[in-house]
């Protein structure tokens, strides 16, 4: 039943790619940013891109852990012997995170928001030794313009393009070049990370929002629990703006607020090395944000499993459930004991109907059941690149 769906969810991504490739022009930056972002060659091992951990068949998440989620939680880097302790999170729609707000504690990219924007982020995996693990930023560089690299040529004409710089003459020993090449790179990655290829609003709870179709009884129950006895829009809002003239925001499924809800330590051998993780309260050393980590989009959530950021969960079912009943003595203790929510989860009353119901009302949110945003709509706010 799962390996059926996944087949289908696939295809359904391929139809919209081509659908929005012929109609998308992509800007000179934005297609370099896309050669970059599917670039293995920028790995130590020429075997990993961004791609390989943010891929449209898995929601913009990592394919392998989407179709093993109990085996691989986490992601291997390109060195295949070593990977991180976090869940990679989709790539698709986090654009529109805003810059991280320190006194409101809002914002970000990455599960703690060390990040501001998609181009910052972008800085870190090349660089990262559980990653793409370059030794730094001019070997990044050196593999764009190495001739090498099946894309050198390309990269020579987009560079130029984008940038007006010439790849064939860079002085490698000028270390404020090629920081400046590096902040390019990012920029260019972040750029494509923006463009509706990553944040299309053609799920089937887009087009019902824009009443051009009906959702089944399930899925219209399921609705209902998201919004009333589930309690999860308070985080997750669903909610369309209706603007005054007569268009539609459409939800992005978080607040960008961080909390605690009590996931448990993983116990999979990848994480067995793993430190507690502490999430924001590590990354502020603030004990009172301990446990804490960025409230999720659900766009697309049925493509990227593994849940949480430490992939606990490998199925929606089992997440929802979770939700439903953390409260009831059956689940080992949350990994982070202080600042737990106990106020809007964790004792939900939901019967097993109405956790079905959930579940097919999450899978109302992935892209590609119509093949273009819906013509009412307008795009919320994307932070810009800096
Ligand atoms: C080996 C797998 C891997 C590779 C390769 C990788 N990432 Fe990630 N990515 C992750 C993980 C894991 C996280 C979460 C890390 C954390 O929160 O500390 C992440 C986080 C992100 C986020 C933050 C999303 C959010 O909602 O906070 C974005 C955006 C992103 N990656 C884009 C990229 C880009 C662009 C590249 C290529 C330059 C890339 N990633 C390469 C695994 C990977
Ligand atoms: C109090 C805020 C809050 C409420 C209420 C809430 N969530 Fe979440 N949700 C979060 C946070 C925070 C995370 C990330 C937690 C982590 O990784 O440890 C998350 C993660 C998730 C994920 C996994 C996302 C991913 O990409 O891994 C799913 C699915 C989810 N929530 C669904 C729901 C559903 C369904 C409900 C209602 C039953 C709900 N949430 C209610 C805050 C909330």
């Amino acid at each position: 039943m799962k390996k059926k769906f996944f087949g289908t969810a696939v295809l359904t991504g391929m139809v919209v790619l081509a659908g929005a490739s012929s109609a998308m022009a992509l800007t000179a930056q934005e297609k370099l940013g896309q050669m970059l972002y599917f670039d293995k060659y920028l790995s130590l091992n020429h075997n990993q891109s961004c791609a390989s951990c943010h891929h449209q068949s898995a929601g913009w998440a990592d394919p392998l852990n989407a179709a093993m989620p109990d085996v691989y939680p986490v992601s291997l880097g390109s060195d295949r012997t070593l990977n991180g302790c976090r869940n990679a999170p989709p790539s698709g729609y986090a654009a529109f995170s805003p810059v991280f707000d320190l006194q409101m504690l809002v914002g970000g990219q990455f599960w703690d928001g060390r990040a501001d924007t998609v181009k910052d982020q972008a800085k870190g995996p090349f660089l990262n030794p559980v990653e793409m693990a370059m030794p730094d930023e001019a070997a990044v560089i050196a593999a764009i313009a190495d001739k090498n690299n099946p894309k050198s040529r390309a990269y020579q004409i987009f560079f130029k393009q984008a940038y007006g710089v010439n790849l064939k003459s860079i002085d490698y020993m000028d270390n404020a070049l090629i920081l400046d090449l590096y902040d390019k790179v990012a920029e260019a990655i972040g750029s494509f990370e923006q463009t509706k290829r990553l944040t299309s609003f053609t799920s089937k709870y887009d087009y019902y929002l824009a009443g051009m179709t009906t959702l089944e009884d399930q899925e219209a129950r399921g609705l209902a629990i998201f919004e009333g006895k589930g309690g999860c829009n308070a985080c997750h809002p669903s909610a369309p703006q209706v603007n005054a003239d007569g268009t539609i925001t459409p939800p992005l499924f978080t607040d960008f607020t961080y909390d605690n809800l009590g996931v448990p330590k993983s116990d999979n051998v990848l994480l067995a090395n793993c430190p507690i993780d502490l999430g924001l309260g590590g990354r502020l050393n603030d004990p009172a944000q301990d446990g804490k980590f960025k409230v999720s989009s659900l766009r697309n959530i049925e493509m990227s499993a593994p849940y949480t950021h430490n992939g606990y969960f490998a199925t929606l079912q089992d997440i929802v459930h979770f939700y439903n009943t953390r409260d009831n003595g059956t689940w080992p203790a949350p990994e982070v004991a202080a600042n737990v929510n106990t106020i809007e989860l964790g004792n939900l009353g939901l019967s097993a109907q109405e956790e079905a119901d959930l579940v097919v009302f999450l899978q109302t949110l992935t892209d590609g059941f119509g093949n273009k945003m819906p013509d009412n709509f307008v795009l919320p706010t994307i932070t810009p690149l800096q």
